[in-house]
């Protein structure tokens, strides 16, 4: 028998401290124009005291909302999926950080590296376990430390104005009632695109002593790099499509959609998706104006405040799709 699953409980969490376009203004050469008009972000959060394992701890308080709100003991979680593309150290992974915090005992914890598709794809995941009756309760988290490693400066401005703080989850459980819940995931990549949107060191393959000697001057190139225009024509592309399987996969019209929940990688995005599907506004729900992109985090953290603010009803139809470094895609279909 397989059972069916869906999301019981979502949280978020983002750091107090606001970062305005105007203070990033200080630090480099842009402006509030370029980026509101390039991306429709207003400003985004950056840590400033989140904790010793700043991607972990955002992650607890997320998950400690997500957990009360399913109405489920921390001990019931069987399984700690965490999706992250800045964990708190190169290894381990942050789910046992997340483990040890919570002090859940034998739980087991994994980690997610799909960057800005990485909360689905664990949703993909947790569904799967769910499913075979393998587990009741996974708590799945999307956490990102970005402020840590971007460059300020205006080398880094093409990049670092984009991207924001902050953590969601949710805790999936299995339904009781068959069709509520995760009705069908969709999960793609293509790797020959790796290094178009790409952190490539530190790593195994540029480490720490040979960058620094290859660079004495301290120009050391611990930072991402994203070739943007290719980025954005490959995401309107797979957006649509990621999207489209997901209804024509479940015999859904574009009218039966009550919420269209995009990876917020840049409002142009989300508004050029918008226009494809002829969705209304009411069916599209965007918060990058004031949070940036925050890539794993950025699903769960819309999720979380569209359910907050009643934008989702028992029954509704939901819809997730992300595209991101990889290329990874992907999309989920709820029936809420
Ligand atoms: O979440 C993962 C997936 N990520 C995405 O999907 C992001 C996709 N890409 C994008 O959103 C856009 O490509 C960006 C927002 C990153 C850039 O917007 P764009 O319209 O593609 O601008 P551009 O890269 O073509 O740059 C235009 C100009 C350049 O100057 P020149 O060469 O025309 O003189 C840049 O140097 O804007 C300059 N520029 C800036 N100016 C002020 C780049 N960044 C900035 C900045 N402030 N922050």
């Amino acid at each position: 028998m397989l059972y069916q699953s869906k999301i019981a409980g979502l949280g978020s969490y983002v750091p107090d401290n606001v970062v305005t376009n105007d203070d990033l203004a200080k630090l480099m050469d842009t402006s509030d124009e370029w980026i509101q008009e390039r991306t429709g972000i207003k400003e985004r959060r950056h840590i400033k005291e989140e904790g010793e394992n700043p991607v972990a701890e955002m992650g607890v308080k997320a998950a400690k909302i997500a957990i009360e709100r399913a109405g489920i003991d921390k001990d019931e979680i069987d399984l700690i999926i965490f999706a992250t593309l800045s964990p708190d150290y190169y290894f381990p992974g942050s789910g046992v950080l997340v483990q040890d915090i919570l002090a859940i005992e034998n739980c087991p914890a994994l980690d997610i590296r799909n960057q800005c598709s990485g909360f689905i794809y664990g949703l993909s995941v947790a569904d799967q376990f769910i499913k075979t009756g393998m587990y009741k309760n996974i708590l799945l988290i999307g956490s990102e430390n970005h402020s840590g490693g971007l460059d300020f400066t205006t080398r880094g401005r093409g990049v670092s104005v984009l991207f924001g703080d902050g953590a969601g989850a949710a805790v999936i459980s299995r339904s009781d009632y068959v069709g509520q819940g995760i009705l069908s995931t969709h999960l793609y990549s293509e790797g020959k695109h790796a290094l178009e949107l790409a952190l490539k060191g530190p790593s195994t393959n540029h480490w720490v002593p040979e960058i620094i000697k290859e660079n004495p001057q301290e120009d050391i190139p611990y930072f991402p790099y994203m070739n943007g225009q290719y980025v954005f024509k490959h995401a309107v592309q797979r957006f649509s499509e990621v999207i489209k399987e997901g209804l024509d996969t479940n015999g859904l019209e574009v009218s039966d959609i009550d919420l269209l929940v995009p990876h917020q990688a840049n409002l142009r995005i989300s508004q050029f998706v918008q226009r494809k599907f002829k969705l209304s506004d009411d069916q599209v729900y965007n918060n990058i104006q004031k949070y940036g992109n925050t890539t794993a985090a950025s699903i769960p953290i819309a999720l979380t405040e569209a359910w907050e603010n009643d934008k989702i009803k028992p029954g509704d139809n939901v819809i997730l799709a992300a595209f991101g470094s990889g290329f990874t895609w992907a999309s989920a279909v709820i029936n809420w």
